[in-house]
């Protein structure tokens, strides 16, 4: 695995392997990888001929008052764990080079960039697609691919990559979790074992709705409901918002159906988690 940090170095390492005609795939992260960052890029090497990973903990995506100073990284490790999987390039870019003095280019994704999380973290959603706009620019990716935990950010960014007519397939992957039912995330490592023990409401609410609605319920209203009562039960739990919405519009619907998408936010203690899962064609959950 070879490891790029300059911006013109990774355009190059592109343009050759494209003079071979190698396809490119680009998983893009923060860090701090996990299965669930894992799972991209075993997709990524499965379907394309170079797998190229970023990590950047961006700023533009940070509230003031959010993580950004003190989001887990560990380099060395993430480093290891790419070699091990078999990624061929490593992306490391330096928040200067990303953001020079005097930049003032952003991209918004107006209307869905409001809803669900973008309704407690302004602007977190035009940080996304601008990094991810940039990270498309220099990567060039046939392919691009991103996990179903961040549902928002998914739709949202293909959403762009549809309306700029961008020539990158955006792959959207399932929840990988914890045996017990914990969606994996970077933020996990926040939490104390009492706050570990209390995430645990997220998967097991989200899975009580889904039995409701495979079992014929299709009122949002008593979905939300269900999931609000189990959430209430925790003490250490705090509801930013639970919403079943269409996927196209990210609006909530009044009756569930295939796609409806079940989304969460939920505070554990001082850590704000988010879980989903999307209704299939039969009522099952995924
Ligand atoms: P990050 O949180 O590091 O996540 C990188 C990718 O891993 C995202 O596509 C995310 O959805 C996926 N992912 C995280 N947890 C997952 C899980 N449990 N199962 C499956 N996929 C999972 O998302 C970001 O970074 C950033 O916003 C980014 C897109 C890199 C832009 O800065």
């Amino acid at each position: 695995m070879k490891t790029i940090a300059s911006i013109a170095e990774m355009k190059a390492a592109v343009r050759s392997a494209r003079a071979e005609e190698k396809t490119v795939g680009l998983v893009p992260t923060m860090g701090f990888l996990h299965e669930g960052h894992l799972s991209l890029v075993r997709e990524s090497r499965a379907r394309t001929d170079l797998t190229v990973v970023s990590i950047f903990v961006n700023p533009a995506q940070f509230g003031p008052n959010e993580d950004f100073a003190s989001y887990p990284r560990d380099p060395g490790r993430d480093a290891a764990l790419l070699e091990r999987e078999g990624a061929d390039i490593l992306f490391l870019p330096a928040a200067p080079d990303i953001y020079p003095r005097g930049y003032a280019t952003y991209v918004e994704v107006q209307k869905l960039q409001d809803r669900l999380c973008g309704a407690s973290r302004p602007g977190h959603f035009r940080g996304v697609c601008t990094i991810v706009l940039k990270l498309f620019e220099i990567v060039r990716p046939d392919a691009a691919f991103f996990g179903r935990k961040d549902a928002q950010q998914a739709i949202i960014l293909a959403r762009m990559a549809g309306d700029l007519n961008l020539d990158v397939r955006i792959e959207v992957r399932p929840i990988v979790r914890e045996p017990d039912g914990l969606a994996l995330s970077s933020r996990n490592i926040y939490l104390n074992p009492d706050e570990r023990r209390a995430a645990l409401v997220l998967s097991r609410s989200l899975a009580t709705a889904g039995a409701m609605i495979k079992a014929g319920e299709t009122r949002a209203e008593a979905v939300v409901a269900a999931i609000r009562d189990a959430i209430g039960r925790e003490p250490l739990a705090r509801i930013d918002y639970i919403e079943a919405v269409d996927p196209v519009t990210l609006a909530p619907v009044d009756r569930t159906g295939e796609g409806t998408l079940v989304a969460l936010a939920v505070f554990i203690g001082k850590t704000r988690l988010i879980d989903n899962f999307v209704v299939g064609p039969g009522g099952e959950i995924t």
